[in-house]
């Protein structure tokens, strides 16, 4: 996809990684940007700067998706890209079981991670598929693909939301629609708090800059895997050829590590 006259919607964009999506694409053009955020003062803020659209939505509430999606549509015809973003970092509570985070938090990771981009796709869709083109890309992570020590709420909705464009993608590839999963490590943004981001740190901590030239490449590429870190894609490989060896190597990861302080 090239950006130039395109209509994009990015959720979680008042910050972070969705902000600098958000600054990348008015770079390249885009005829129609909005930022929306459950911080919707920001939204607005940065909505002004940039002469975009800002929208309040709580991504979790499936009407609130829907509204953002008609409204977008009514004021500039339609979606060509939109952008579930938006997300949460959790780390395991207590001793750091992989079970010890209380069900309200895996609920809501869950919310946000997955159904979120769900709500999305459902109500874009109808549209996009009468016009034979869309493009729909999820801020995934390096996680969802690699898991991650300490994390088991986030890496399990992250792998889960892999899963979800895998099955988008393939259901309506046929129809034009094309799906991208960005998947970085860490990223320097409030998720992180200028911590060192624990083992999503350890090749490196992007800036939102970085990562949305990559998204920008990727995009343009139509790549199913957008991976600002190169060497997630030797790490995903060598967990596909050997998935024994991978846990005992994430294993020794996890005991020489200790979890990462965030804010
Ligand atoms: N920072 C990293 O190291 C890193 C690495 C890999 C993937 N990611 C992913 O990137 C995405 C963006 O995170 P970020 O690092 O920019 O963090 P961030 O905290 O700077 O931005 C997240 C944004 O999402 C918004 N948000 C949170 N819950 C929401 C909800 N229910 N409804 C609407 N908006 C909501 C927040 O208000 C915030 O503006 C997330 O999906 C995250 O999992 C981040």
């Amino acid at each position: 996809m090239e950006l130039r006259d395109k209509v994009v919607v990015v959720t979680g964009g008042a910050s972070g990684i969705g902000a600098g999506l958000a600054r990348r694409f008015c770079e390249e053009g885009v005829r129609g940007l909005v930022i929306a955020d459950l911080n919707s003062e920001a939204a607005a803020s940065l909505a002004v700067e940039l002469g975009a659209r800002s929208h309040g939505v709580d991504v979790r509430d499936e009407s609130a998706i829907a509204a953002l999606v008609a409204d977008t549509e009514a004021e500039f015809g339609q979606i060509d890209l939109f952008c579930s973003n938006a997300g949460i970092l959790n780390l395991d509570e207590g001793d750091y079981w992989a079970t010890s985070s209380p069900n309200d938090v895996w609920q809501r990771n869950w919310e946000i991670h997955v159904m979120a981009h769900i709500y999305a796709a459902r109500a874009c869709l109808p549209s996009m598929i009468r016009r034979a083109e869309g493009h729909f890309l999820h801020t995934v992570s390096a996680a969802g693909l690699l898991n991650q020590p300490y994390t088991a709420a986030y890496a399990t909705t992250k792998h889960a939301a892999i899963g979800f464009a895998e099955s988008l993608a393939i259901a309506h590839g046929d129809d034009g629609i094309k799906v991208s999963c960005l998947c970085p490590q860490g990223v320097d943004t409030a998720m992180l708090g200028g911590s060192d981001g624990g083992a999503a740190g350890l090749d490196g901590i992007l800036s939102p800059a970085q990562v949305a030239e990559a998204t920008v490449v990727g995009l343009r590429e139509e790549q199913f895997l957008i991976l600002p870190h190169e060497q997630v894609q030797q790490y995903h490989l060598n967990k596909a050829q050997n998935y024994d060896r991978w846990i005992g190597g994430m294993r020794k990861l996890r005991r020489t590590m200790r979890p990462p302080t965030l804010p």
